[in-house]
């Protein structure tokens, strides 16, 4: 059956093809997150996706809750509501050695002396621990671990996360508990914290902190994206197999991604098992702390039992975090762009985790008052995450008589300039927003970054040069740059100079969303640039705008507002804005120009219209597929995505669509793909 067609389509017809779809859909992620052997590329996927919403947006009453299209998010929750677990969600009592792993089977010995079993071998994760509730094979309910009594409900973040099924496939018990492990890729992590940065957000220490700090977030369309993760290791439900190997052969079929498990085993495979995971462990793409071990038998865990804290039949053998001892030599203070201060320790050289670390980031000075740092000291450095070095201890018996205890500079290190803490923020920032060096090139490299203004050729070094020589300190300074200039400074291949000013005069064509972006205005990244753009189409409207006017935008919080509001009451930033107008800078959106994001119900989508649309010009609905990201094209090839059928559409466009098979639409279905309909410019209404 073919949704796209034009005739009109009955709603039982839409049920069953709904229906078809989310099946078909729960497969591909099945394939691409339990096997990782996809069999659709991401644009076909994209396509069942969007065929699917379609279906929803024209019969909202058959959209239901396990379908693939709530993975975006959207709900906004104020306070998560507390919930009671069934049964305690309990932590694990460790292991150190080979040694302690065989007291722990002693121990169980002595409970069951006559009695023989085998045990399985889990990646421990270094994530947060979750419960999810299945009805009739349906994800009803998600909760955090919390106290391990009761735990917040977090359901509509966690339909969000890749990896865990909105519905089971295969059979499943009516009632099931599947328990598991959210986490961040290392990648993903790093991503993040980069673009935190890129908008004067503090960073995450780690994965897990980020983990952690992703499934609070209110919004869920924020942490739809975050790219979590999950992997199940325990599931409770009527009729599972005895054996836990076979338990979680069962929850891969029934579409979870599960950890890494071995077994059944006897103690000295799992040992072995430790020692691989243990050389291996920085070749997975997540971090993990251990290896959990359990007896494989659920009735013998049922005998065993727990003590209040933890199973009786379970350890985590844990892994050394990789630790070396160093003398903290100095503490240097950095100034980043949005001016705030983040202390480094400066150590002996030392060998960790196979490379020679002499930094470690110390986050804040709340960070220096934690661990008492005096000046030298002999400290525990510890590769957190194993990405960055950090300080985790120091040792108070190994200080030098002589050594002096840390204080908070009081100045910034770069100007002079008296630091500042703003309210309900750890760390002190520098105020001298327009003078302090490292601000003002900071600024400038954001002003001509790729996702900015993308002036090719300038980088760090040169515009550093340029402001040193007192050529250039604002975003204006910029456009009266002569090749002379340029030529002043050294190391310059010919043709250069000439090039960078082609380059900075070309950025004037850049999209007023990222000349909003562009301005570094801080929170201010380049999705909420956009959204901010679509509110307020021109930077008029924008500076006229209140507070509230601007926290009105969807998504868009208070934090933001007021960055964004006292960015605009800054006489000199008006002033600047003043002046990047006058050099012919877009400060207002261009509607046929604008340049689609990446996540417009459109984007990378080729689209074509035939045929005529009462009320409606064909411009208009070409610039509707721009303005929501998709291309138009003029002709019918394989490449097309949608054909947007009219009235009296010429047959040869619809026969050729037909052969390739090209899915044909109408204008209805298309305003239902993007979820906002068109408005005719000379509509009455
Ligand atoms: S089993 C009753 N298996 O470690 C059994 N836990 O210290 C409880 N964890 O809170 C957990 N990977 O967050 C289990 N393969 C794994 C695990 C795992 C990570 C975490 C989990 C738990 C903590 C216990």
């Amino acid at each position: 059956m073919d949704l796209f067609s034009q005739s009109p389509l009955s709603i039982e017809a839409a049920a069953k093809r709904i229906e078809d779809l989310i099946q078909e859909i729960a497969e591909h992620d099945y394939l691409y997150y339990v096997l990782a052997q996809p069999r659709i590329s991401d644009s076909e996927y994209d396509r069942l996706i969007a065929e699917l919403r379609a279906l929803e947006e024209r019969f909202p009453e058959l959209r239901r809750p396990d379908s693939p299209t709530q993975r975006v998010g959207g709900g906004i929750t104020k306070e998560f509501p507390t919930v009671a677990h069934k049964r305690p969600m309990l932590s694990l009592d460790n292991a150190y050695s080979p040694a302690e792993l065989y007291e722990f089977e002693q121990r169980m010995r002595r409970l069951l002396p006559s009695t023989q079993w085998d045990y399985i071998a889990q990646l421990k994760i270094d994530g947060v621990a979750i419960r999810l509730q299945y009805e009739n094979g349906i994800f009803v309910q998600g909760a955090t671990r919390g106290d391990g009594q009761q735990g917040d409900d977090i359901t509509s973040n966690l339909r969000t996360v890749r990896g865990i099924p909105l519905r089971l496939r295969g059979s499943f018990p009516a009632e099931l508990e599947v328990r598991g492990e959210v986490l961040m890729y290392r990648v993903d992590f790093l991503r993040l914290n980069r673009e935190r940065e890129e908008v004067g957000e503090a960073p995450f220490m780690n994965p897990r902190n980020a983990t952690a700090g992703s499934l609070k977030l209110q919004d869920s369309t924020e942490v739809a994206k975050r790219r979590l993760r999950f992997f199940a290791y325990f599931a409770e439900g009527e009729g599972l197999p005895d054996a836990d190997h076979e338990v979680m052969a069962r929850l891969q079929e029934w579409g979870f991604p599960i950890v890494h498990t071995a077994g059944p085993y006897r103690l000295p495979q799992v040992e072995e098992y430790i020692t691989l995971w243990e050389r291996e462990r920085r070749s997975l793409p997540y971090d993990i702390d251990g290896v959990v071990v359990k007896v494989n038998s659920r009735a013998l865990r049922e005998a065993l039992g727990n003590t209040n804290k933890a199973p009786r039949w379970a350890i985590a053998y844990k892994y050394q975090p990789e630790q070396a001892i160093t003398v903290l030599v100095d503490i240097t203070y950095q100034v980043g762009r949005t001016g705030f201060i983040t202390p480094v320790a400066e150590l002996k050289p030392v060998k960790l985790a196979g490379t020679t670390v002499k930094r470690a980031s110390l986050y804040n000075y709340d960070e220096i008052e934690r661990l008492d740092l005096h000046l030298p000291d002999v400290v525990v450095v510890e590769k957190s995450g194993e990405i960055i070095p950090k300080v985790v201890r120091a040792l108070p018996e190994q200080r030098p008589k002589d050594a002096k205890p840390v204080f908070p500079p009081q100045v910034c290190p770069e100007c002079s300039t008296p630091l500042q803490q703003r309210a309900g923020e750890v760390g002190r920032y520098c105020p001298n927003y327009r003078h302090c060096p490292p601000q003002v090139i900071g600024r400038l490299e954001h002003f001509v970054s790729r996702k900015a203004m993308n002036i090719q050729s300038l980088g760090e070094k040169i515009l550093r040069r340029l402001y040193q020589k007192g050529l250039v300190k604002t975003f204006s300074d910029l456009y009266s740059l002569k090749s002379e200039d340029l030529k002043s400074i050294e190391g310059f291949a010919e043709k250069m100079p000439t090039k960078i000013v082609q380059n900075i005069h070309a950025s004037k064509e850049t999209p007023y969303e990222r000349v909003l972006y562009a301005l570094g205005i801080r929170h201010v990244g380049e999705a909420v640039a956009y959204k901010v753009a679509e509110a307020f189409p021109s930077i008029d409207s924008l500076m006229e705008a209140s507070e509230e006017d601007i926290a009105g935008i969807p998504t868009i919080g208070p934090t933001i507002a007021r960055s964004i509001k006292a960015y605009f009451d800054d006489p000199e930033n008006r002033v600047e804005v003043e002046k990047l107008r006058e050099i012919g800078l877009q400060m207002a959106r261009r509607h046929r120009e604008v340049k689609p994001l990446a996540n417009l119900p459109l984007s990378g989508k080729k689209v074509l219209v035939t045929g005529t649309f009462p009320g409606v010009s064909r411009e208009e609905i070409i610039q509707y597929i721009k303005e929501n990201g998709g291309e138009y094209v003029s002709g019918v090839s394989r490449n097309l995505d949608f054909l947007v059928v009219g009235e009296a559409a010429g047959p040869t466009k619809l026969e050729k669509a037909q052969k390739l098979g090209i899915p044909q639409i109408t204008l209805q279905e298309l305003e239902a793909l993007v979820g906002v309909p068109i408005t005719p410019k000379e509509s009455e209404s």
